[in-house]
């Protein structure tokens, strides 16, 4: 079997750079990709040519371009892509200036696009490949204090469900991951804070002691593993939670989307035309798994 080539964004810290690191250790080939690629140095020391480094800043989609197409041509192929780069910014709605909002947008949803667009053509024309997206805990349910931050994170679950049902006729496998708390400066020095107004200094405060003060449950490097052993499975998940904090947060967040479902149920059902057929009486129902 040949190896795999990976292309990883956010390849400096983090995950990014744990998973960059538990590939290379795997035997695999790693495009580690950061915005200042000196960070990758020791990487390339230790790992030689199995590691090409390279800019990259995934809010600029000219960047992004340039770097798939410098891929194509040094290595041939990208089996792998994880669109991992991303940040936090914490500010109730009132205290975030639309500049801030527009930031966490464009890295952490139009970045995870651009990259996924440039990539696509080559996967589609080799029918396989596989594509991991680092969504959140925070792309299943929201807290009050991140809401641009969830915005982009349930943007990237929805265009990635929607895109892993176009790309799996075509031999290309996508799985959401869905980190809760991982030790890394995702909370600590990634964190943008917006100025704030006193009157939210309540409703946001659980969350911003939780951030500060807890050490998060998740270790990076199981982390990593859990990716890898993804990619290699037959059948991946469509979504994979890592750690008991995302898992217990998920179950309760939809268990009470369920609730409320049934709760209002008969003022839902209100609404159709007297007689109507509904998508689930149609062959169209196929659409909805
Ligand atoms: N850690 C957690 O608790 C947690 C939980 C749920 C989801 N996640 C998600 O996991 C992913 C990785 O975060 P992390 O925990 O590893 O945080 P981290 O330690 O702060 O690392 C974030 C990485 O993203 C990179 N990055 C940020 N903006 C970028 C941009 N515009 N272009 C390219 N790279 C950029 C950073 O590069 P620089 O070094 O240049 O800043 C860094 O390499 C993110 O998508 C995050 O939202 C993390």
């Amino acid at each position: 079997m040949m190896n795999k080539v990976w292309l990883i964004t956010g390849s400096s810290r983090g995950l990014g750079r744990s998973l960059a690191e538990s590939v290379l250790e795997k035997g695999d080939i790693v495009v580690a990709t950061a915005r200042k690629p000196e960070q990758l140095k020791d990487l390339k020391t230790k790992f030689g040519d199995r590691i090409l480094t390279l800019k990259l800043d995934v809010t600029d989609p000219n960047e992004v371009k340039s770097v798939v197409t410098e891929v194509i041509s040094q290595l041939g192929r990208i089996d792998v892509l994880v669109n991992n780069a991303g940040y936090g910014f914490f500010g109730a709605v009132e205290e975030q200036s639309e500049a801030d909002i527009r930031s966490q947008i464009e890295t952490n949803l139009f970045g995870v696009i651009y990259v996924t667009k440039e990539v696509l053509p080559y996967m589609r024309k080799a029918r396989s490949g596989s594509i991991l997206q680092v969504s959140s805990v925070g792309g299943r349910g929201a807290v009050p204090g991140i809401s641009a931050y969830h915005a982009a994170k349930f943007g990237v679950e929805g265009f990635s469900e929607s895109l892993a049902q176009e790309i799996l006729p075509l031999g290309i496998k996508l799985t959401i991951i869905e980190p809760g708390g991982f030790a890394t400066d995702w909370a600590g020095s990634s964190m943008d804070y917006a100025t704030p107004i006193s009157d939210y200094a309540e409703t946001l405060g659980l969350l911003k002691t939780y951030l500060q003060k807890n050490t998060p449950p998740g270790d990076p490097k199981k982390a990593a593993l859990a990716m890898i052993q993804v990619v290699e499975s037959e059948n991946p998940p469509l979504r994979l939670a890592l750690g008991k904090d995302a898992v217990e947060l998920i179950r309760r967040g939809e268990k009470s989307k369920s609730e409320e479902l049934e709760k209002w149920l008969s003022l839902s059902l209100s609404t159709d035309r007297d007689g109507s057929l509904t998508v689930f009486d149609t062959d169209t129902a196929k659409l909805f798994k």
